[in-house]
This record gives C-alpha cells, structure tokens and sequence, in this order.
C-alpha cells in the first residue's frame, strides 16, 4: 500500500474558476493554498491571474510561513519600501486599521509603489481580522481603460512617460499612521521613478493604462499644471464602474491581484472596527 501511494502520480484537478464580474476578478475554487501544491496547479493558477486579473480565494486557513511559501511560486518576495514588515516576518506587511484610526491604508484608486524602478508584479493579501461589514476592496482592468480610449488618445499617449512619487499629499495622508508607528525612512524620503503611460504586459503582451491618482504627477518633460487636464481625465477614465470588481471578504479570503494590470481602492466604510489584512509583495520588472 505504501508502495503504491507513493508511485501514483497526484491527480491534477482543474480548478473552478468562477468570473465574479464581467471586466476583471475570479474566485477560484478547489484548492487548499497551505498545501505544497503541483507546478501543474501553480501554472492554473498563474494563467488564472492573466487572465482574470485579480484572482480571489476563499475558506483558506494559511500560517505566514505558508503564505510566503504560496507567494515564491510566482517570483521572489520584496518588502515594503516604507513601512516595516510583520515582527520576524519583513516581507509580509502589516495592512491594518484600528478602531480608533479614521485614515485607512491606501484608501483611493492606486497601483501599488509605482515609484520604485521595479514596481511589484502583484501582492498576495489575506484577510487576519475583519469588520462586521464593509472595508471591500475595488479592482479596475487597465487593460480594458486603455483599450476603451480613441485612437487619436492612443496615439498621444504612445511614446509618454509618467513620473510617480512617493509624496502624493493624498496617499501619504492614508499611510501616516503606519508612518507613525513602523517607519523604516524618514518622512521626508521621495521615491520616484519615470515610467511608460501606457505599459506593454511582459507575460500576455496587452498594453494597460499605467497612470495612477495616487503616485503619478505629470508627464516627464511637463509641469504639473500642464498634465493636470489629461492625466485627471485618465484618472477619472480608468476607473469606470464597468471595468471594476468589489470584492466582499470572509474570514479566511485571500486576493491575488496583477499590479501590471490592474488598480485596487480598499473602501474606508468601517469607522470604529478593526481590519488587519497581511500582505505578500511580489518582485516585478522595469515597465516598459
Ligand atoms: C495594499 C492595499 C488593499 C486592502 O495592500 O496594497 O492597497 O484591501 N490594500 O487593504
Ligand atoms: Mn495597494
């Protein structure tokens, strides 16, 4: 008996995936994410994530130490670049509101740490402690805003690149508290980084809308003021209720989104509840 459960190969089940809108985001069903799974589910796994953009699990029960083994499937794990890790694990970051807090983490439309030369391919986020309702969060396919524009706008953007910083007043104001308690630079640090306006995904080839309200500033080689009027249009563009997904979390859910590809907004909607999610960064590449 023993000799045969060990030479009979695993059986690779397809997974369930299931589209939860009809631009971007599925869950995915029938796999236990603290198991060591199979390259053959791994690579569903990833081809979900291209395909759907952001891909959601649901029922897991994963210590740290097997949300970090999930997360090197897909590449190597970077730490946050402003805020200290979870004591004894730097990679994973603490993603919290307290009860008293009135300021959440990242609250507005972003993609992730677009200032840094090598912007994260995608973060893993498990949800620890939940409010008794609200606190979703919002994904948008940047695919889709970028194939929605006109032509002539294609053709305009083509050859522009963004500037990003780390020092938007609006998203420093929703990190200030961690700022406050965990820092790991000082307050006056400014990460930026110049990047294509409209990027070209390394793994399907689609080009995606890369501007963000909450990093990107102008366009390199204009002031401000100057790319304020396009860059606002962008902004309000790409986040179209119908290139969207709002995703409710349980106990025991888990997000796995494409920074390359997509945008997320965590709603600020649970004053006086706590929400505590741990977040699994993933290396990405210089955009191009
Ligand atoms: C993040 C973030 C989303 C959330 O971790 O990058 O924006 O739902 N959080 O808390
Ligand atoms: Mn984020």
């Amino acid at each position: 008996m023993a000799q045969l459960a060990k030479t009979a190969s695993p059986a690779t089940n397809a997974l369930d995936i299931r589209p939860v809108a009809g631009a971007v985001g599925a869950e995915i069903f029938g796999v236990d994410l603290s198991q060591e799974l199979n390259d053959e589910t791994i690579a569903q796994i990833r081809g979900a994530l291209l395909e759907h953009l952001v891909i959601f699990f649901r029922d897991q029960d994963i210590t740290p130490e097997q949300h970090l083994a999930f997360a090197r499937r897909f590449g190597d794990t970077v730490e946050y670049p402003l805020v200290k890790g979870v004591e004894g694990y730097p990679d994973i970051m603490l993603v919290i509101k307290h009860e008293h807090e009135t300021v959440n983490f990242g609250g507005l439309w972003h993609s992730d740490t677009t200032y840094l030369e090598k912007p994260p391919m995608g973060s893993i986020l498990v949800a620890r402690e939940l409010p008794p309702y609200g606190g979703d969060t919002l994904f948008a396919n940047m695919y889709m805003a970028y194939e929605t524009l006109s032509d002539g706008l294609k053709e305009l953007l083509a050859p522009l690149r963004g500037v990003s910083v780390s020092n938007r007043p609006r998203v420093s104001e929703t990190r200030q508290e961690r700022m406050a308690d965990s820092a790991k630079v000082t307050p006056e640090t400014v990460l930026t980084a110049v990047h294509p306006v409209v990027r070209t995904h390394p793994e399907t080839g689609r080009k995606a809308l890369y501007v963000n309200g909450a990093h990107t500033i102008r366009f390199d080689g204009m002031s401000e003021a100057e790319s304020a009027p396009l860059l606002d249009y962008l902004f309000k563009h790409q986040t179209r209720p119908e290139f969207t997904c709002r995703f409710r979390w349980e106990p025991g859910s888990i997000a796995f989104w494409d920074n390359r590809a997509t945008q997320h907004n965590p709603i600020n909607d649970y004053h006086g509840f706590k929400r505590v999610m741990h977040r699994i960064t993933i290396a990405g590449e210089i955009p191009e």
